[in-house]
């Protein structure tokens, strides 16, 4: 990082002194930024962005205001069991899913302002070239071991059960409904031997136990270079990155797995949706989705190398001559990607043998949105496309909002009250506030023409010094993917302004003291120059706007943060324009009534029962009956004895329903009856079905009968 030092007064020529200090190892060549590969399987929301994708922005729009040569790629994650599974509940082919969220998603990032070099995806005939090749290599130098083993099979399917689908009991908190890779009530990971009563999702039957083989990734093999990679930064004694700027968590959570020591794990599946493995005796077999998706990572700067006339290897691969790495890797993702970005993905990369290993994996932790877990799945979410359709004009008050409270070292919660508040306290009453004062009086003075300068005062300078404190911190908070904290500190900037105007009072002096007006005004555009600099990466579109406002014609330079030299005199600066605008308790209370309608959508009335299939519905034979005669059962309070017509056939039933029901109520009523139920002896009388009733809370029954009156006794229900 580069930070200006000016050591003269207002008037000098800006003399850059390097401060650069900070980086332990020399200003890489290139950055490659990546940012974890969405699932094409539903659209994205405010805790994807806080996660990764507006992390990584904010650190490539910096890097890029520092002239660094920097590619950054995503794509959509268009392979594995979560997009085949929407597909089957869709009805729809999985190519025709991730056509569908591919084209929502890339264009809700485009529109958040989220600068992408490429967007690529997975289900791209380069990827699929570059996924196989890449296993291939890595086959070649023994990076995996065969073994067969024994998985859930369906045999009325004829397929492999992957993890997803098979459920059955949890074993340790006995949901009904656990998954074969996670139970979603107690969030344990389970396998899909951990189950008890697996059932098959796609039949409904149990699945038999079957052979089959798979390349493994033996990753214990790797543990003791990991070990020394994650805590010194070394492999053979060799430095490659800086430990001390890893995030604790990180460094945290790659330790605990490698200290419960790493096993074997497969690197293909029994699929048919996904990167075909190129081997033979591989036939119906793809490989790991967690696999393929990082090498999309690869792929992506591939394509994008080719459209831009660069070369991909100078971003993924170590300098064939030197064996320096020449770019600095970087992977931004939510903290549930950690494992694979810092274990595995690692271990493929230097089994490889020519690629350059993550420099960093900053993850962030999660966002809760209300007081709740975000859940696409519970639909308890601010959708991107939902935001960006309703406040088109409130992109970047979105983005710093998010960095605001973005969950760098612990969760965080998102709340719109609290959106609106920083908005309103912060963006327009601090940010907003000051620059239009200093836009607005510097037209009214002097016709927005930047004034000349005369004595600088002893405040003043103190003034300068502590933007220019100011600014040194906020570099090293970016340096650091601190971004809370470096946005923190270009409000601060705003906060000095604003104290600066508010003590030294223009307005008043400018009757008594116009010549000293000059000087406080000339400090205070210079001041709202820095804040264009400081707020561009978080703040794009304002900043670019501020820019345009103050006259400003060169593109910012991240090195001229803290500068008091960035508008020149004789300047004409622009009209005053509200940067923005304050949020209305409408808006509010509009978007918890949205959040509030998704909640009644989505809470089961009842806790609902284990899943069936759709042939165990099959099963039920119900048909239209209607009650022919009724009496109490003696000696009961709650059973009625009833003969009802089925349709030519009279069953006898005994029934519940005395408590809602007098005989003399229910003579004559049509009734849907379960028939095939087998018959049983309550009281002493055989029953031959069961009438289906609805029961309100109060414990009320009420019968389920057809409305229209055509139907007639004996039609079957379906
Ligand atoms: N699709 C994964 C997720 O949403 C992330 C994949 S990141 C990559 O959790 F490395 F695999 F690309
Ligand atoms: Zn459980």
């Amino acid at each position: 990082m580069i930070i200006p030092f000016i050591s003269k007064g207002l008037n000098s020529k800006k003399r850059v002194v390097s401060l650069r200090k900070l980086l332990p190892l020399e200003n890489p060549k290139k950055y490659t930024v990546t940012a974890a590969l969405p699932y094409a399987n539903g659209p994205l929301h405010l805790g994807h962005l806080a996660g990764a994708y507006l992390p990584s922005d904010i650190y490539v729009r910096y890097l890029k205001m520092n002239k660094r040569d920097v590619v950054f790629v995503c794509g959509s994650d268009e392979h594995g069991a979560a997009i085949t599974l929407r597909a089957k509940k869709e009805g729809e082919t999985p190519q025709e899913i991730v056509d569908q969220y591919h084209t929502i998603n890339k264009k809700a990032f485009e529109d958040f302002g989220i600068d992408f070099s490429i967007y690529h995806r997975t289900s791209a005939p380069e990827h699929h070239e570059m996924a196989q090749k890449f296993f291939l290599e890595l086959n070649d130098k023994d990076t995996f071991t065969k073994q067969t083993t024994e998985q859930y099979y369906d045999e009325e399917n004829n397929q492999f059960l992957a993890d997803r689908y098979i459920s059955g009991e949890c074993p340790k908190c006995s949901n009904p409904n656990a998954y074969g890779d996670q139970c979603e009530k107690c969030g344990s990971d389970l396998s899909p031997m951990d189950l008890i009563n697996p059932k098959s999702t796609i039949s409904g039957n149990k699945p038999v136990l079957k052979e089959t083989s798979h390349w493994f990734l033996p990753m214990e093999r790797h543990e003791e270079w990991l070990t020394s990679w994650i805590q010194e930064g070394k492999i053979h004694g060799k430095q490659l990155h800086n430990p001390k700027e890893w995030k604790n968590q990180v460094t945290g959570q790659v330790m605990s797995w490698i200290n419960a020591g790493l096993k074997p794990r497969a690197m293909t599946r029994d699929l048919d949706w996904g990167v075909k493995v190129p081997l033979e005796g591989a036939d119906g077999k793809v490989l790991y989705v967690w696999l393929d998706a990082p090498i999309g990572y690869i792929s992506a700067t591939k394509k994008w190398a080719e459209d831009n006339g660069k070369n991909w290897e100078d971003y993924w691969k170590v300098n064939s001559e030197t064996g320096e790495a020449e770019t600095k890797l970087i992977h931004f993702i939510g903290k549930d990607n950690i494992v694979f970005h810092s274990i595995i993905f690692p271990i493929l990369l230097k089994q490889h043998g020519e690629y350059v290993l993550p420099d960093n994996v900053p993850a962030n932790e999660f966002l809760n949105l209300e007081g709740d877990k975000l859940s696409t799945s519970r639909n308890w979410a601010v959708w991107l496309h939902e935001y960006l359709e309703e406040y088109p004009d409130k992109i970047d008050e979105l983005r710093y909002v998010l960095t605001s409270i973005m969950p760098e070292s612990k969760d965080s919660e998102f709340t719109w009250k609290d959106y609106q508040d920083r908005i309103n306290n912060e963006l327009v009453a601090i940010f907003g506030n000051f620059v239009n004062r200093v836009v607005v009086l510097t037209n009214k003075y002097y016709e927005g023409v930047v004034p000349e300068a005369s004595e600088v005062s002893d405040s003043d300078k103190l003034i300068i010094e502590e933007v220019k404190q100011t600014a040194i911190k906020i570099g090293e908070s970016m340096e650091a993917y601190r971004f809370r904290e470096a946005l923190s500190g270009a409000m601060n900037i705003a906060r000095i302004g604003n104290k600066y105007l508010q003590d030294s009072e223009p307005w008043k002096l400018i009757k008594t003291d116009p010549e000293r007006v000059k000087t406080i005004m000339k400090i205070a555009l210079q001041i709202s120059a820095n804040l264009a600099v400081a707020f561009a990466p978080f703040m794009p579109k304002k900043a670019k706007q501020l820019e345009q406002m103050l006259g400003l014609t060169d593109s910012l330079d991240w090195n001229d943060l803290g500068s008091f030299s960035l508008i020149q005199e004789n300047t004409k600066i622009n009209q005053a324009e509200l940067l923005f605008n304050k949020i209305e308790d409408e808006l509010v209370v509009t978007q918890l009534a949205k959040l509030e309608a998704s909640k009644l959508d989505n809470v089961p009335a009842e806790p609902i029962k284990e899943e069936i299939t759709f042939d165990d519905f099959t099963k039920l034979d119900v048909r239209i009956g209607k009650i022919v005669e009724a009496e109490k059962v003696k000696k009961t309070k709650k059973l009625l004895h009833l003969k009802v017509d089925v349709g030519g056939e009279i069953r006898t039933i005994v029934s519940g329903i005395a408590e809602s029901y007098t005989p003399e109520q229910v003579i004559g009523k049509q009734v849907s009856v379960l028939v095939n139920l087998a018959p049983r002896a309550i009281k002493g009388i055989e029953s031959q079905g069961m009438i289906l009733m609805a029961e309100n809370k109060e414990g009320k029954l009420s019968f389920v009968n057809p409305s229209e009156d055509y139907i007639e006794s004996g039609n079957s229900v379906s």
